[in-house]
């Protein structure tokens, strides 16, 4: 028998990020997101400081990375929490589930690291059944012009939506 005929066809393993990542995360939001991506509003704010690897993940198969969520840790207003993005699989693997269980599995980690929000800037259609609300209009500004529609929260902390007023940033 072929070595290839022994691997499993699809073997997937979701893993937290680590630097070894790094080369593959970016071709992959590449490809998903293709060259405006470092101008958008989220990316702005992702430019002020790093995004935090215990709290990312990306999902291999068979070995090969092939989706890949970062969570990046914000001050919104009054409410520590963190930013979700990018988040990209791989067109080959779309529609199996994978974007959904990283961004659960992302949200559970900050859960359990006292983080007070998970806010995006995102298709409410896609993040709304995953637990996400949307953010009052304009409450929140961020460093470059969203569509204030798009701009959706996972409140983990009491009282998230009252405090969720003022700038948006990088926060240590
Ligand atoms: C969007 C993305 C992350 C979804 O990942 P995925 O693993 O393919 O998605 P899942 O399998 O978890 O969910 C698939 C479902 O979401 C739906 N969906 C995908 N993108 C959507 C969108 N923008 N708006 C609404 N629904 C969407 C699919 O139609 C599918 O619906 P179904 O289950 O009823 O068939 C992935 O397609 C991707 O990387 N896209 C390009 C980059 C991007 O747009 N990222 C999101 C930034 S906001």
């Amino acid at each position: 028998m072929h070595k290839h005929n022994l691997q499993p066809k699809h073997e997937l393993v979701y893993l937290t990020e680590d630097a070894s990542h790094d080369g593959v995360i970016e071709l992959i939001n590449a490809e998903a997101f293709g060259p405006g991506r470092h101008a958008r509003a989220a990316a702005r704010i992702r430019e002020q400081g790093p995004h935090d690897r215990s709290l990312s993940f990306v999902c291999t198969d068979d070995g090969e990375t092939i989706a890949s969520v970062r969570m990046t840790p914000v001050l919104a207003g009054g409410v520590k929490g963190h930013l979700l993005g990018p988040l990209a699989v791989r067109p080959s693997h779309k529609n199996q589930g994978i974007g959904r269980e990283l961004v659960r599995i992302a949200i559970e980690a900050a859960r359990r690291k006292g983080s007070e929000a998970v806010i995006l800037v995102g298709d409410p259609p896609y993040y709304c059944p995953l637990g996400f609300e949307k953010v009052a209009y304009n409450a929140l500004e961020f460093p470059g012009p969203v569509d204030p529609a798009r701009v959706l929260v996972v409140p983990i902390a009491e009282d998230v939506h009252s405090r969720l007023k003022g700038t948006i940033g990088w926060r240590d």
